[in-house]
């Protein structure tokens, strides 16, 4: 059996750190300090001090186990230090830090996107592993329970054969801001181009729950409106700086990074009453709920908003910190003025041998964050939404046009939709010896691979303008 040798009971899987940002101390971090009989961080790596010595705080390494980069965390001679690496630097930082996990006899969870380059998704996916060692890419929309029960129907044969599948990735334009015009993934050559950045998700649910390779690519998609030229007048370069456009325009840094109002706003939708009714008070009198946060701290997200994309703009997350970051760092430039050269929009449109037609929409333009789905098959249709502030499937019988709800999930702000916790989960199953890797639904680098491919078929199709086969990218 593959997987971890069985530990004594409440005895954890060790871990160690590369890059104690977002993912690797926000997320994973998070999970070992809520499961400490799961999963324990012994060690970790990163060069921004604040970070790493914050890591160390939370986790209790000792400064012999606190590296500034990678380098010193994984190329050190003899036994590997944990039971597993977490890569969580930066996506174009991925393949040196992965090979050496795996060559120093690591399991590895590696963050999205493989790495932006295809040679070396290929290298990492040949590499010959032990026949014990696991890999998970952070492809962790396949362990919510909504994408589950997507699989589940269409396996079950419940709308029949799958004719035409059909995904939407609606990025807001608050998060599309944020991350592909301000932030680390604005530019495709020092990061990745939207389609692998950000839907390497969605292609990888495509090609999970289609249960096909795709045999050819098309697509088309541009950068339209996040441009200088579409600069309101007399809008100068930072928003901070008096813009006579900030109360109107829906990408004002102060309003985002310290109120997170546009993020409270997309909540407001949800189906709780009391939550909506205090969001749409709270922005009639922010001072009174400033006041009622003092005594009752939930509610104080909803004055000073602290929570992403707030968390990521400063190492200082007090208001002043903020401030400071909005006056002297990227997150508070004018949205027009970014130089950023990422597709604010693209439709990939994918062929399978089968005969099955598949469509892809991401765009920055979305009222609302999250994921919609309509699989059309010769019995039925589902349809569902995979929302910040609610999930819905439901499933239509063409033989009498009766549609039945099969999944419902409220407000919820775990990560993506229970996603990241659900596969920690899974691979510390595997680590601890409880389940082996096909029963803990560990999919491996070269599963993960097959949506990489999609990704860079679909945008060499768009920069040409072609339709492309998918065989030369695999081979
Ligand atoms: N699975 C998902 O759904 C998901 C979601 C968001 C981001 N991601 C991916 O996770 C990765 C990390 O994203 P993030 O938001 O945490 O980024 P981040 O910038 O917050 O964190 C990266 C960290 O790496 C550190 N670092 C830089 N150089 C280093 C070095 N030489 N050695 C060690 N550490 C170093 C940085 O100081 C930083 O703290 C990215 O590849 C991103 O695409 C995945």
């Amino acid at each position: 059996m593959r997987g971890g040798k069985k530990k004594k009971p409440g005895t954890p899987a060790t871990a160690i750190l590369a890059g104690a940002g977002l993912r690797g101390a926000e997320v994973y971090g998070a999970y070992a300090l809520a499961h400490p009989d799961r999963l324990k961080f012994i060690a970790v790596a990163d060069p921004d001090s604040y970070r790493r010595k914050l890591f160390q705080k939370e986790h209790g390494i000792p400064d012999d186990k606190a590296f500034l980069s990678w380098q010193d965390l994984l190329s050190r001679e003899g036994e590997p230090l944990a039971d597993i690496a977490f890569i969580c630097t930066q996506d174009a930082m991925h393949y040196e830090p992965a090979m050496t996990a795996l060559r120093g006899g690591y399991n590895l969870l590696l963050e999205k996107p493989i790495s932006p380059d295809i040679t070396e998704c290929k290298n990492l996916a040949g590499y010959p592993q032990k026949e014990t060692q696991v890999v998970q890419v952070g492809h962790v929309l396949r362990y919510t329970p909504f994408w589950r029960k997507v699989k589940e129907l269409v396996d079950s044969g419940a709308i029949g054969q799958v004719v035409h599948y059909e995904q939407s990735e609606n990025i807001s334009t608050w998060h599309y801001g944020h991350s592909y015009v301000r932030g680390h993934y604005s530019n495709a050559d020092e990061s990745s181009p939207l389609i692998l950045a950000k839907t390497c998700h969605d292609l990888d649910l495509m090609f999970w729950i289609i249960g096909e390779r795709a045999q050819s690519v098309e697509s088309s998609g541009n950068l339209l409106y996040y441009r200088e030229e579409n600069a309101p007048e007399g809008a100068p370069r930072r928003c901070t700086d008096g813009c006579p456009a900030g109360e109107s325009c829906p990408w004002f840094s102060p309003r985002l990074y310290l109120r997170g109002e546009p993020l409270l706003r997309t909540v407001k939708h949800s189906r709780s009453k009391i939550l909506n009714l205090m969001i749409g008070a709270s922005f009639s009198s922010p001072g009174f709920f400033r006041g009622l946060g003092k005594i009752i701290p939930p509610l104080k997200a909803l004055s000073d908003w602290q929570m992403f994309p707030s968390n990521t703009i400063s190492a200082d997350h007090s208001e002043e910190g903020r401030m400071k970051a909005l006056k002297e760092g990227p997150y508070g430039r004018c949205i027009y003025r970014c130089g950023n050269d990422v597709v604010d929009h693209q439709v990939v449109t994918c062929r399978y041998p089968s005969g099955i037609t598949g469509t892809l929409t991401v765009h920055g333009f979305s009222d609302f964050e999250g994921r919609e789905i309509r699989i059309f098959g010769t019995k039925g249709t589902i349809r569902g939404f995979f929302r910040l502030y609610g999930e819905e499937l439901t499933i239509t019988d063409h033989r009498y046009l009766n549609s039945r709800v099969v999944y419902r999930k409220g407000v919820q702000m775990d990560g993506h939709g229970g996603g990241d916790f659900a596969m920690l989960d899974a691979v510390t199953a595997v680590l601890l010896g409880e389940k082996t890797p096909e029963e803990g639904g560990i999919s491996g680098l070269s599963e993960a691979l097959e949506s990489h491919f999609m990704a860079f078929a679909a945008e060499e199709a768009r920069k040409k303008g072609e339709v492309l086969s998918l065989t030369p990218f695999r081979e």
